[in-house]
């Protein structure tokens, strides 16, 4: 495969022509902030985390393809300023409480909190009136917690490649994921538990309502 070298952070890079720069970077090292981005699926750009400079120009890093002579910088000002707010307001839909929950300690929010150093006292201002999803247990293999969603989308990509039996529904902070009304369809496969980036898909009996912050 072609080869390209670029600079990200000022450390020279070569990677295959057709990488975009989130994965150019997260393969040489180089962590960039993400949440709707899954190797494989098409990049459905949801997050806004992902954001980098590229001379000048601020892109999002999963849908921007590398290019020779490149050079990416992922942090300035302006870059952690945009990735901060974007992540508030991801924040300030979610409960924000990490107690008893399945994906503690490999959560991606909670890398990304730790990352932003986000304050939880300005989140917490920002938050719609308080919700409280009931847990979804209609499938007989796993829990959905549409308190703990992030919305990135990545388990409705992955089901969209198999069988289609995941997508969202509502609008605005009542969206969540649901079943096309028949859980039979679903294929047992297992991918959109393993890839949810937070504790909202986890095995059955592993979800638990968390009070807010
Ligand atoms: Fe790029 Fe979400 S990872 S927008």
């Amino acid at each position: 495969m072609d080869k390209v070298t670029l600079t990200i952070d000022e450390k020279q890079v070569v990677t295959d022509k057709e990488s975009n720069i989130l994965t150019a970077s997260l393969e040489n090292g180089i962590y960039i902030p993400h949440l709707c981005y899954y190797s494989g699926l098409e990049p459905p750009g949801i997050c806004r985390l992902c954001v980098v400079d590229v001379s000048g120009d601020i892109v999002f890093s999963c849908r921007s393809k590398v290019k020779e002579g490149m050079v990416v910088k992922t942090r300035s000002p302006v870059v952690d300023k945009i990735r901060e707010v974007n992540f508030e307001i991801i924040m300030a839909n979610n409960h924000m409480s990490c107690k008893g929950c399945a994906a503690t300690g490999f959560c991606e929010v909670q890398k990304i909190m730790a990352f932003c150093k986000t304050d939880k006292k300005r989140v917490r201002r920002l938050r719609p009136p308080e919700k409280q999803f009931p847990i979804d247990e209609s499938n007989p293999y796993f829990d959905y917690d549409a308190n703990k969603c992030v919305l990135c989308e990545v388990c409705v990509g992955t089901c969209n490649k198999i069988q289609k039996a995941l997508n969202f529904v509502g609008r605005g902070w009542k969206t969540k994921v649901e079943f096309h009304g028949d859980t039979s369809i679903c294929e047992k496969c297992g991918d959109c538990v393993a890839r949810c980036p937070v504790g909202a898909l986890v095995p059955k009996g592993k979800a638990q309502i968390q009070k807010s912050a």
